[in-house]
């Protein structure tokens, strides 16, 4: 039988404590934990930063450091003598190629030096400017009360930024709706998505939105008790968030807000692996519903928001919900809008939601080349062509082009860029990320990416016969997004390139 959930949810924590998953670890947490050795053993194992603790230097593998020659930075470091690890993507597409050094220090090797983040006076729209110590938004929430705030946040439009881009007030109303009086705010800061990077913007810039955000989400709902589940390689955003915490005790003195860090899965940026992971275990997706209004961190309501979202509530509740829904062009509000690859610029551009591409790409220095395609919103996003530059970079409109805003993780491509391989390196990503739960997406994706694979061996068109039936049993029979979307990279890019798809 299991322990109770308090000492479950410290079972990785402890595991990093002993420098990761080995017998001896796992046999001193278990005595610890009362949890069974076996149980902690397919945790620890689930989370690479726990499996493969510090020992090598991690090698991004994302779209944009692969597009800038990760594979042979990769090379020159294995021949120098060090054990190289490739990994996902570390949230650095700005400063590709990234690396994280053997104690986790980031390390890049760019050339560009011009990246501009949401603190640039220029850009300011709500994110930006003046960080208000005093914490009055808080306080006038309080005053206004719940009901009052969620007609703001209604009248605002405010779309969930994790990438669903669900209305932000359903939330809220949901859970103060609850009959259950313990609840949770949780923050997600897990932002993995290759081509994403705003979220860490955010926190090392403008923590104190993020933590107002929070603590007018937890007075209004009725809660002490905020979580911030950050991804583990984001070791400098953990130091100036606690910076932030610790600045603002006196205004937090209400709330206890706890870091949680995470250990290196992508999945767990979904909401319920996330509160998976939150639990101790390992992180996998539930089946919905119940949603975690209902039933979430402990089984209790719980409202998750990502970064981004969160930081956007004070504005609104400072401005009212009609300053910020006509800040956008399109579709209500501003927008961090993160871009990398073939641009002079590169970082995170806060605009109005409905900026083109163009227009983006203005901002950020011009296109490097001629530009050919781009993923809008991360790898679930897949390819569009350059000729969709005018079209708003907005929930709706990419949702009607076949694509979508997802985590708004832009990344361009000109036409130096194979788009077989450019799929390769996504569906790379999706299937060293898919977490096993259901057959569709654990075989799918890796069927997939070896008929593409094959395909850029041999050259031989027929390898996709079956890819596209595949992607339709992915997309019907997957418990969450990643097995819904894991095949857009190849399926979009055959669409839209075919002459990149042809017998070669
Ligand atoms: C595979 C997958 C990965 C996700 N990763 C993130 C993430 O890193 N950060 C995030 O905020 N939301 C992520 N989401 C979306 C969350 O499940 C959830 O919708 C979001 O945290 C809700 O916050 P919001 O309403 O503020 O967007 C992911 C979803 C899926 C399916
Ligand atoms: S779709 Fe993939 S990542 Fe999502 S729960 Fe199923 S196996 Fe896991």
């Amino acid at each position: 039988m299991l322990k109770p959930t308090a000492d479950r949810e410290r079972i990785i924590e402890l595991l990093e404590h002993e420098g990761g998953v080995t017998e001896a670890s796992v046999r001193k947490v278990a005595a610890q934990t009362g949890v069974p050795e076996a149980d902690i053993w397919g945790t620890g194992k689930f989370y690479t930063l726990i499996n493969t603790p510090g020992t090598r230097v991690r090698v991004c593998d994302g779209l944009t450091c692969q597009m800038f020659g990760a594979d042979e930075l990769a090379r020159q470091i294995t021949e120098s003598g060090k054990e190289v690890e490739r990994v996902s993507c570390l949230g650095q597409c700005d400063l590709a190629v990234a690396t994280l050094s053997e104690d986790m220090e980031l390390v890049t090797y760019t050339k560009k030096e011009t990246n501009i983040s949401p603190a640039s006076d220029d850009l300011a729209i709500n994110l930006a400017g003046e960080v208000d110590l005093g914490y009055s938004a808080l306080a006038k929430a309080r005053l206004m009360g719940a009901d009052a705030v969620i007609e703001q946040l209604k009248i605002s439009g405010l779309q969930g930024r994790g990438g669903a881009g669900f209305p932000a007030h359903f939330k809220w109303t949901s859970l103060i709706n609850q009959a259950e009086t313990e609840r949770y705010v949780v923050c997600n800061a897990d932002e993995a998505e290759p081509g994403t990077f705003k979220d860490r913007e955010t926190m090392l810039r403008q923590p104190h939105k993020m933590l107002e955000g929070l603590a007018i989400a937890a007075a209004l709902i009725g809660t002490r008790e905020i979580y911030i589940y950050i991804r583990g390689e984001y070791v400098n955003e953990v130091a100036a968030l606690e910076v932030a915490i610790d600045e603002a005790k006196g205004q937090l003195e209400d709330f206890n807000v706890t870091i949680v860090r995470g250990h290196g899965a992508y999945i767990c940026g979904e909401e319920t692996a996330l509160l998976e992971s939150l639990e101790g275990k390992r992180g996998m997706p539930r089946l919905k519903p119940p949603f975690p209004t209902e039933s979430g961190f402990r089984s209790k309501p719980t409202l998750i928001h990502n970064v981004e979202t969160i930081a956007c509530v004070p504005s609104i509740v400072h401005h009212g919900g009609q300053w910020f829904h006509d800040l956008g062009r399109t579709e209500a509000g501003s927008k961090l809008y993160c871009i990398s690859g073939h641009v002079n610029q590169p970082g995170v551009y806060e605009l109005p939601l409905g900026v083109t591409l163009d227009e983006l790409v203005e901002q950020a220095g011009g296109y490097v080349g001629t530009p050919l395609a781009f993923s809008p919103g991360g790898a679930s996003s897949g390819f569009l062509p350059i000729s969709q530059r005018t079209l708003p970079l907005d929930y709706k409109s990419l949702a009607a082009a076949g694509s979508m805003m997802g985590s708004a993780g832009i990344v361009v491509l000109n036409d130096t860029v194979d788009m077989a391989r450019a799929a390769d390196w996504q569906l790379k990503f999706f299937e060293r990320e898919s977490c096993g739960q259901c057959a569709p997406c654990r075989i799918g994706t890796q069927f997939i990416r070896r008929q593409n694979e094959k395909y850029i061996q041999l050259g031989d068109p027929a390898t996709f016969e079956h890819t596209e039936d595949v992607a339709w049993e992915m997309e019907e029979g997957s418990i969450c997004g990643l097995g819904m979307i894991a095949a857009k990279p190849l399926t979009s890019a055959r669409e839209h390139f075919p002459e990149h798809f042809k017998t070669r």
